[in-house]
């Protein structure tokens, strides 16, 4: 079973039936102005900060047939009254004859056809600007003139989206509109609460006469607000009854006479959904984009704007599902996760509680570091913003007020205030961005770290490198019993909270992975002292966890405060833990054969052909002692899940021991877009990656949840180009190692890198899974597998070809 098809052509993803299993969405805009659309119209649209700023409420918990944020309805007059219905679908839920969501590069088109009249409507935030525009155009389809009306509504929400819902006395109280005449019958219904009339209003209008309008909920539903979302009453009546709303539920309702259509005639209306200080402020751009030629062009921007990003890496591999995902949807949910990071989706309500995640937002920078450097750098730069003296790192942050907090672990008493793993994760995006960008200078930038002076002045400040120092110090400081890393609240798993003075041995290897990453760093600096002091702190963690945690067939997990190990032969539950696996190989911790035999465990333990879980067997029960993890039932989410974001980890480490295959076999086994005729099972967008799949301990094994939102997007972008297709960005030019099945007789890519453009070839006449024989750049052969950097504005021809390697890195 399937709700649509990929349209590699428009790079698009069509749907085809309304009723999809859950809301389907997409994003326009960014988070400084933008959000989802769902694929029947609905849109939760916020300016700066999901939780402090949000324009329109879009209730995921209601039911899918119900209005969410924002419709379209059209009328037809009918015996005495009208037809209403909208061409979305939802709310009215007519017959249609046909139905198309296109799921666009920042944009979404819903195309229909009801009672002959065919509407296709265009979604989107133009590049850089602060507005959600829908592009309708309406075309009469029968053999008979018709008379058509288009009412556009919106339903607002409080600014502060969380108090929408704890305080309905003080929020309908403020929460007023008022309507502005513009030239030539056109309108602006202008909304605000109370305290923000002179600062901030939030605005909607169209390019067309407005007749009549409606600002409150109650009377547009109508009956005392007894009429219903499916079956507006006053939408019954010639007009809306213009009414200012002092109070109440705001919504904006905008009455067209869109006048006799011909048969075959074509109408166009554009609306604007906006916020500005006010509406003198807010004119000028509004009468820009009521002319239709400038959304024309902002849709063309649109398109230059995807056409830009993604052309900095295009592949060409034997596997079209890959094919898809890289050169369309990969890349788009990576930029998708940089601007919401796990603040904004159907999942994640960014209601007040979250933020952008230290953590998340670190690893989501690397998934873009590749076609926005300057951005990425942009982003590091907030995140070291909430960095502590100390080294640890504020867990997440408001970025409208850039106001930090320590997470979860606030609400439980007496546990360590820091997660074991978060400051380290910068340290792999910082050295990501020196690599991509080459701008060695930022290590000089000084940024001041969180905490403040009772004037709100910053305490201290510290250089980029510093910061990363600071970040090695804290976690070399911070360890227990047996040398390890602290926990501290959490680590990677923010679901596993053990008592104070338990040990993680996730953050022991991401700390191994961040020595790796500082000591090459020094190297290329020539910094001779620093290589030797990283090196010995390198040797004293292996030598740690070698004699700590190695299991006989696995590596452990977490050691608890009294020594007893978690992800191990003697637990009952929770026995082995993918990223007790993955991650010793990517540190270099693990010899090769333990490294052999951790990964062909995950392989018998852990893998399902749904994708690998996080961990077996799931904890069958409530016990505080170990934390959020046992609130699950056994198969969901961090508790045996197939929890995705730590797939890639697994992928990697088989790259880095030269398994091409079983690096693609899990590669391919979780590829959203190879489960396009699955959906009855899958249930979520075949063209993202979701957070998780119920595992095979739970009786609904395969349905997937949390999409878009997630670490997978990054990591399995990363594993994908830079370890299965083997193009890495290093200080000294672009890395290419491929790792792939050895049944490919090559692949092609095109990576734009340090102002280049390198055209590469790889030929896999031999068939192996990995080993460079020889590179040629322009004809000529160079020594080793880094392509030099050209910076020179050119394109160079890269021909690899595999087989064994003749001289060993
Ligand atoms: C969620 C969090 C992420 C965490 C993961 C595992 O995806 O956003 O920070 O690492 O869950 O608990």
């Amino acid at each position: 079973m399937n709700y649509g098809y990929f349209d590699d052509q428009n790079r698009e993803y069509v749907i085809t039936n309304p009723k999809a299993p859950v809301k389907w969405i997409n994003y326009v805009g960014t988070l400084a102005f933008g959000g989802f659309v769902d694929h029947t119209g609905g849109a939760l649209i916020c300016k700066g900060d999901p939780a402090l700023n949000r324009i329109t409420k879009y209730i995921p918990q209601l039911p899918d047939s119900d209005f969410k944020g924002a419709t379209l309805y059209l009328r037809f007059k009918q015996g005495n009254g009208y037809k209403v219905f909208s061409p979305y679908s939802v709310p009215t839920l007519d017959p249609y004859d046909l139905y198309e969501c296109h799921v666009g590069l920042g944009y979404t088109r819903i195309v229909s056809e009801f009672y002959g009249i065919r509407t296709d409507v265009t979604i989107f935030v133009p590049v850089r600007d602060s507005r959600l525009i829908r592009d309708i155009k309406i075309t009469n389809l029968s053999d008979q003139p018709m008379e058509i009306d288009v009412i556009p509504v919106v339903e607002y929400t409080h600014p502060d989206a969380l108090k929408q819902f704890t305080n309905a006395d003080w929020v309908p109280q403020t929460m007023q509109s008022r309507v502005y005449g513009d030239e030539k019958g056109l309108k602006i219904l202008i909304q605000y609460p109370f305290m923000y009339r002179e600062t901030r209003i939030n605005y909607f209008t169209s390019n067309h006469p407005v007749s009549s309008f409606e600002s409150d909920r109650k009377r547009f539903l109508g009956e005392s607000g007894y009429g219903s979302w499916a079956n507006p009453l006053s939408l019954q009546e010639a007009e809306l009854s213009n009414y200012e709303a002092l109070r109440g539920d705001n919504i904006a309702a905008l009455l067209h006479h869109l006048g006799e259509i011909q048969p075959g005639e074509t109408r166009r209306i554009i609306t604007q959904l906006g916020q500005e200080e006010s509406v003198e402020k807010a004119l000028p751009l509004i009468r820009k984009y009521r002319d239709e030629e400038s959304v024309d062009e902002a849709l063309r921007n649109l398109a230059r704007f995807w056409d830009d990003y993604l052309s900095k890496m295009q592949v060409e591999t034997p596997d079209p599902s890959m094919n898809h995902m890289l050169n369309v949807h990969n890349p788009r949910q990576c930029y998708t996760t940089k601007n919401w990071s796990r603040y904004l989706s159907l999942y994640q309500p960014g209601l007040g509680a979250r933020g952008m995640g230290f953590r998340d937002t670190s690893q989501d920078v690397m998934g873009i570091i590749t076609h926005i450097p300057e951005e990425g750098k942009d982003l590091i730069r907030k995140l070291l913003h909430i960095r502590k003296r100390d080294g640890s790192a504020m867990h997440q942050f408001n970025p409208l007020t850039m106001v930090a907090n320590e997470g979860d672990s606030r609400e439980v008493e007496g546990a360590p205030r820091y997660y074991g793993d978060d400051h380290l994760w910068i340290v792999l995006a910082i050295t990501a961005y020196l690599k991509e960008a080459g701008e060695i200078a930022f290590l000089d930038e000084v940024i001041p770290y969180y905490e403040k002076d009772e004037a709100g002045n910053p305490i201290e400040s510290g250089t980029v490198h510093d910061h990363m120092e600071r970040a090695i110090k804290f976690t070399r400081h911070n360890v227990g019993t047996h040398g390890l890393p602290l926990l501290g609240f959490a680590d990677w798993n923010d679901t596993v909270n053990l008592k104070p003075g338990a040990e993680s041995l996730i953050v022991a290897n991401l700390y191994g992975r961040a020595l790796l990453e500082m000591i090459e760093l020094a190297r290329y600096l020539e910094d001779t002292e620093s290589v030797e002091g990283y090196t010995a702190y390198y040797e004293e963690m292996k030598r740690r966890v070698n004699e700590h945690a190695w299991d006989g067939e696995w590596y452990v997990r977490y050691l608890d405060v009294d020594g007893t190990p978690l992800g191990s032969r003697s637990n009952t539950e929770g026995q082995i833990y993918a990223n007790g696996q993955s991650w010793p190989v990517i540190s270099g911790f693990a010899t090769p054969e333990r490294a052999a035999k951790a990964l062909d465990s995950v392989y018998r333990r852990l893998n399902t052909r749904k994708g690998i879980r996080l961990s077996t067997p799931g904890y069958k029960g409530f016990d505080p002692r170990k934390g959020g993890v046992t609130t699950y039932p056994p198969g969901a989410k961090e508790n045996g899940g197939i929890f995705l974001h730590t797939n890639p980890w697994v992928i990697i480490a088989e790259t880095i021991v030269g398994h091409g295959e079983r690096a693609f076999e899990y590669y391919s086994q979780i590829n959203p877009a190879a489960k396009n005729d699955r959906i009855n099972e899958f249930e979520c967008e075949p063209y993202v990656y979701p957070q998780n799949i119920l595992g095979d301990e739970h009786p609904q094994f395969g349905l997937a949840r949390n999409s878009w939102l997630t670490g997978t997007a990054s990591w399995i972008y990363q594993a994908a180009t830079q370890y299965i297709l083997g193009i890495m960005p290093t200080y000294e030019g672009l890395q290419i190692d491929p790792c792939i099945p050895g049944k490919w007789d090559g692949f092609k890519v095109t990576r734009v890198f340090r102002d280049a453009v390198y055209q590469i070839e790889v030929k896999n006449r031999d068939h192996v899974c990995k080993g460079v024989k020889s590179v040629k750049v322009d004809g000529q052969e160079i020594k080793g597998k880094i392509v030099p950097i050209f910076g020179d504005g050119k394109t160079h021809r890269v021909e690899v070809i595999m087989g064994e390697e003749v001289e060993k890195r």
